[in-house]
């Protein structure tokens, strides 16, 4: 049985007082309620040291949301991997469309901060997904295969246990227009088909999200399929309430 996971994504939202006040909201309502699954919260990288000591690790892990492809040195304004460890943050998420989309970030540039982070013993949420012209086209599974082959398809088996796939077809992120259980199922069997032709071991355990206008009203339904093992939650993952009920 693999654990599901469900993982917030703040974006760029909440200045650092709003960023901890929403921790700790979430932490409490967790506490209240121990969570079956395990849970994380992606925050900017300004948030990350202070919302570690504010969450009871037991309960929530903290995940920054990009890190640099370069392990250190005369890089203005780039944040390594090792830096983000040193906060308490145990993931980083890579590879989300909107880095692909408007800071340029390619398969190989991925593949160098996948490799940076496992080796700064940080786990990995990368994502992929399809454009609505792509999915227009039936494009989908290309798209998946190519960007999984691109950045993380040569990792070694005790790499991937430290890694997390997140299927988040780019026409459902801030949509509100989810894809359907039916239709991300479809995708999160392809992919845990090809990742079982590397390796059949591999694919029976890695943890494959889905994200894409999650929310408290449909993610009950998302998790009932075979291959859905939680969620990267963007918008609801602002809302405490709301994220509680996702977890739940
Ligand atoms: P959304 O974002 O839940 O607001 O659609 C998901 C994401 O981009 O990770």
């Amino acid at each position: 049985m693999r654990k599901h996971i469900v993982a917030g994504n703040w974006k760029m939202n909440k200045n650092l007082q709003e960023g901890i006040a929403l921790a700790t909201e979430i932490n409490d309502l967790l506490k209240a309620e121990k969570p079956n699954c395990e849970v994380i919260i992606g925050t900017p990288f300004i948030h990350l040291a202070k919302v570690s000591e504010v969450v009871d690790h037991s309960l929530v892990a903290v995940s920054a949301e990009n890190c640099a492809d370069k392990a250190s040195g005369a890089y203005t304004g780039e944040v390594s991997a090792e830096m983000v460890k040193s906060t308490g943050a145990e993931y980083v998420i890579l590879g989300h469309s909107e880095r692909r989309e408007y800071y340029h970030e390619t398969p190989a540039i991925l593949k160098e901060k996948v490799h940076l982070a496992l080796a700064n013993g940080l786990k990995v949420i990368f994502c992929i997904g399809e454009s609505l012209a792509q999915r227009e086209a039936g494009e989908q599974e290309a798209v998946c295969k190519a960007e999984l082959e691109g950045s993380v398809f040569h990792l070694t088996p005790e790499q991937w246990k430290n890694v997390v796939i997140a299927y988040e077809p780019i026409w459902a992120i801030g949509t509100g227009k989810s894809a359907t259980p039916a239709q991300a199922q479809a995708v999160h069997a392809f992919i845990r088909g090809h990742i079982a032709k590397k390796s059949q071991a591999v694919a029976d355990q890695v943890i494959i999200q889905y994200g894409g206008s999650v929310n408290d009203a449909n993610a009950a339904e998302l998790f009932t399929q075979p291959d859905i093992d939680g969620a990267l939650v963007g918008g609801a993952s602002l809302k405490a309430p709301a994220f509680a009920v996702i977890v739940k």
